[in-house]
């Protein structure tokens, strides 16, 4: 499972490979946009795949860090946490909190269908920037400040999961959760369902 302080918990060929391409792209790319953009393909073929992401983290969570239901399942984290790669669960009808990621990535859908709102940071209030309705194979470049904070909500009777890729530990780092009326942000660590955050 571990190599070279690497952490694959879903430990597959086509994990280790998605994984090993990535990093060719980051290494290979001078901005987070030009790397999005170059991992795009690989992350395509992710999403089409039915078969690689093994049913344990495709399940729902009770009593999640996410609140709702909502399992967070690591997948993938590098050993200096520069780089992870997670499922989201979100159960029929649940939604998340309102929650930033601070770092970039990639987010597509793999099962189910939801709807996302895009929020931005204007005088110290929320103001609902878009939304927009995704589908399995859809996918979003999350590159801070723009378009990172955000909620999904699930929109099928099954659950919906999105892949995650992204430049940190997200699940153990602490960001915000906002509360959209009044804008008010609160630090927020939604952790992983089968992964210790430990304290870092
Ligand atoms: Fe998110």
């Amino acid at each position: 499972m571990k190599t070279n302080g690497d952490e694959y918990y879903l430990d597959t060929q086509a994990v280790r490979d998605f994984v090993a391409a990535v990093r060719e792209s980051i290494a290979a790319s001078t901005s987070a946009e030009d790397a999005c953009d170059a991992i795009r393909p690989r992350f395509a073929e992710l999403l089409a795949d039915p078969a690689w992401l093994a049913t344990r983290f495709r399940e729902s969570a009770p009593g999640s860090g996410m609140g709702g239901g909502i399992g967070q399942w690591l997948l993938f984290r590098a050993a200096d946490r520069s780089l992870s790669l997670f499922s989201l669960v979100v159960p029929g009808g649940s939604e998340t909190p309102v929650h930033d990621h601070l770092a970039w990535g990639l987010v597509g859908l793999y099962q189910g269908t939801q709807d996302e709102e895009i929020f931005a940071e204007r005088n110290a209030a929320l103001e609902l920037v878009e939304s927009r309705a995704l589908r399995p194979g859809d996918f979003y470049a999350l590159i801070p400040p723009r378009d990172d904070i955000h909620r999904v909500r699930t929109t099928s009777p099954e659950s919906s999961i999105s892949i995650h890729l992204l430049t940190n530990d997200t699940g153990c780092v602490w960001r915000h959760a906002f509360d959209p009326a009044s804008g008010e942000r609160q630090p927020f660590r939604s952790g992983y369902v089968n992964v210790a955050c430990n304290d870092t």
